[in-house]
């Protein structure tokens, strides 16, 4: 293309293309927008106010500078474009700000908040291996996140008892809103028919299994997970429930179901295949009633036409994955497949029921 003599429509195409490289470009400052907003305290300060707030009262609420108060609108501004809030008009002929649903999700006393979810995402520990993205592609280490820190996320996390406990709350967040989705819903109720025991391997602090048994009072549950997350649990937990400290690469306690929530995709084939083998031993009953519950998502294929507006979320935390762990990863239902019968599964059910994510039956 000869720079002086661009058509109109080569002209156009040249500004949308530079517009497109400026937009990824800086795109990582939603992110920090949003995390901003959470450490500011915006949606739970415009809840206690009770109706929308114009940007003086937001502006006197928040603990803020005086000095950069005039900048307040230039947040809010990127904010409202991300959804984050809408603006109303008030009784004095100004405007002010509202919630919108995904802020109300952020309001950290919120029964389905997910406030500490993204703060904890939002943390350089997580967000940092993503810069070194090129040199782990390029010197073959275990992950970005490892050439980093020069060891694995779990051996960090192990080291790092008050983000363990962030990382834990984070989880616990996701787990209380998945739960309270599934709890009334009629096919999950029937996932547990004819189950009476039921192990989380990975359950973390223990919130899904708790949610779990209290709709199925019926059920016995254990909690498998590392030691320094579920040290202290058991005092607290209530006698259906029973923690287990230990390694699901060794062994995991025996069970009619098995659950895997959020696990298999932060591991290697190599390794979902060892952890799916440790499931499968650990069934009791090899009838249907036996399965491996697994709660993840399933990323459309990229003939799909099916690709839904979930899509590019499920590639983003895929990237999350692959600057974390290396080889975890996202995974289509054929890469799934793959697993399940190179552990020894007989046969699976996809149940799309959790918008971004599945409930995937895998039976013995
Ligand atoms: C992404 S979190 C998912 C937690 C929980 N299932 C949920 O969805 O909220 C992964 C969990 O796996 C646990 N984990 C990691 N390696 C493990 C191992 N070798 N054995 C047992 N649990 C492990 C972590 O401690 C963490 O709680």
């Amino acid at each position: 293309m000869d720079s002086s003599t661009f058509t109109n429509e080569e002209a156009k195409e040249l500004l949308e293309a530079q517009n497109n490289i400026w937009k990824h470009t800086f795109y990582y400052l939603k992110s920090m927008a949003l995390k901003c907003a959470l450490q500011l305290d915006i949606p739970d300060t415009i809840h206690k106010h009770g109706k929308p707030m114009s940007l003086n009262e937001l502006a006197t609420s928040l603990p803020i500078h005086p000095n950069n108060i005039p900048s307040l609108d230039r947040l809010m501004r990127i904010l409202e474009s991300s959804n984050f809030f809408s603006k109303k008009l008030l009784e004095d002929g100004g405007y002010g700000f509202d919630l919108t649903l995904s802020s109300q999700l952020l309001r950290k006393k919120h029964p389905l908040t997910q406030a500490q979810f993204a703060l904890t995402l939002l943390e350089q520990m997580l967000t940092d291996p993503s810069h070194h993205l090129a040199s782990w592609f390029q010197n073959g280490a275990e992950s970005s996140f490892h050439v980093l820190n020069g060891m694995s996320f779990w051996e960090q996390v192990s080291h790092d008892s008050k983000f363990n406990q962030r990382f834990n709350e984070a989880m616990e967040c996701d787990s209380r809103f998945v739960t309270s989705l599934l709890v009334n819903n009629k096919s999950f109720k029937g996932i547990f028919e004819g189950i009476e025991t039921l192990v989380d391997v990975g359950g973390g602090n223990g919130t899904t299994v708790k949610a779990i048994t209290e709709a199925y009072p019926w059920l016995k549950c254990s909690v498998l997970d590392l030691p320094h997350v579920v040290q202290g649990l058991q005092e607290k937990a209530s006698s259906n429930v029973k923690f287990v400290a230990g390694d699901m690469f060794e062994g995991v306690p025996p069970a009619d179901a098995v659950l895997l929530k959020w696990m298999l995709h932060g591991w290697s084939d190599n390794d979902c295949i060892k952890i799916l083998k440790q499931c499968r031993e650990a069934i009791l009953s090899k009838n249907k009633e036996g399965k491996v519950i697994i709660i993840d998502f399933v990323v459309e294929s990229e003939n799909d036409e099916m690709k839904s507006k979930e899509t590019n979320t499920k590639y983003l935390f895929d990237m999350l994955l692959m600057s974390i762990f290396g080889d975890g990863k996202e995974r289509t239902e054929h890469q799934l497949k793959n697993l399940f019968q190179q552990a020894g599964f007989s046969d699976y059910k996809i149940n799309p029921i959790l918008g971004l994510r599945s409930i995937i039956e895998v039976y013995p």
